[in-house]
């Protein structure tokens, strides 16, 4: 595991930025998983501006997104497909039936969407956020290792931390559809985000903690490329 320390989540962004940019420039037909939260808005903002100055193009990238809520349309505005395309997909070259977001509404058969990723060849960079009890995606505590993209239960601290969303609490989804934590693994590299203080914990457990489901995060520990950037607040337990 690499970790790059920077000062704030403005230079996490960049850095993240410049790391995804390095990859498209490799391969410009890459495979990106891209995540939601708050941590990774600064990040795209540098996408689109980069693209706006022509440094990148993402004219042939694919995208797979980690997770939606479970009973959400993408035209909802907390919605991550509303999200991702407000955030970053109406701003650049990419073609929009290159990315993907799990269905919130038609979760029927949610592996399919690994068979999907494999199809396209395998992840080759997942860019992932980090909750505040450890979890990757919606991957709460105690999920099995082994999981693959499934609908899941949030747990009451996460709905309570995202209901900041939502109009009141009670609106905020109880279910998801999440990549799977062995989704997650067989990304080629992995790009973990983590940055403020209510992160400490969690990436304490990530870089130093026993590798268990309580801390989904730790899974990590075991994949051979992973960077993980986090400011001096979210580093303070290390
Ligand atoms: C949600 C998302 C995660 C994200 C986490 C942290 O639970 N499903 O992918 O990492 O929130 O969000 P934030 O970056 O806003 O702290």
């Amino acid at each position: 595991m690499k970790i790059i320390k920077v000062k704030n989540n403005e230079e996490a962004g960049v850095v993240a930025a410049q790391i995804i940019e390095q990859k498209i420039q490799t391969n410009p037909q890459c495979v990106l998983g891209l995540a939601t939260g708050s941590t990774p808005i600064s990040t795209y903002q540098h996408l689109i501006k980069d693209y706006q100055n022509q440094k990148v193009s993402f004219k042939d990238v694919i995208t797979y997104n980690l997770d939606e809520y479970q009973g959400l349309l993408g035209t909802h505005p907390e919605s991550y497909r509303y999200f991702m395309n407000g955030k970053l997909f109406n701003h650049i070259d990419i073609k929009i039936e290159n990315t993907h977001v799990p269905s919130g509404t038609d979760t029927k058969n949610p592996a399919v969407y690994d068979e999907l990723i494999q199809q396209a060849g395998g992840i080759d960079l997942q860019l992932l956020g980090i909750g505040v009890n450890g979890h990757i995606g919606f991957n709460e505590p105690g999920t099995s290792f082994d999981s693959l993209t499934s609908v899941v239960d949030l747990t009451p601290s996460t709905i309570q931390m995202n209901a900041r969303f939502f109009a009141s609490v009670d609106l905020v989804p109880t279910k998801a559809v999440s990549m799977g934590l062995k989704t997650i693994m067989q990304s080629k590299q992995i790009l973990l985000l983590a940055t403020g203080a209510n992160k400490a914990e969690a990436v304490a457990h990530l870089v130093n903690g026993e590798v268990s489901p309580a801390w989904p995060c730790t899974i990590l520990q075991t994949h051979p490329d992973v960077i993980v950037i986090i400011d001096q607040e979210a580093g303070s337990m290390l």
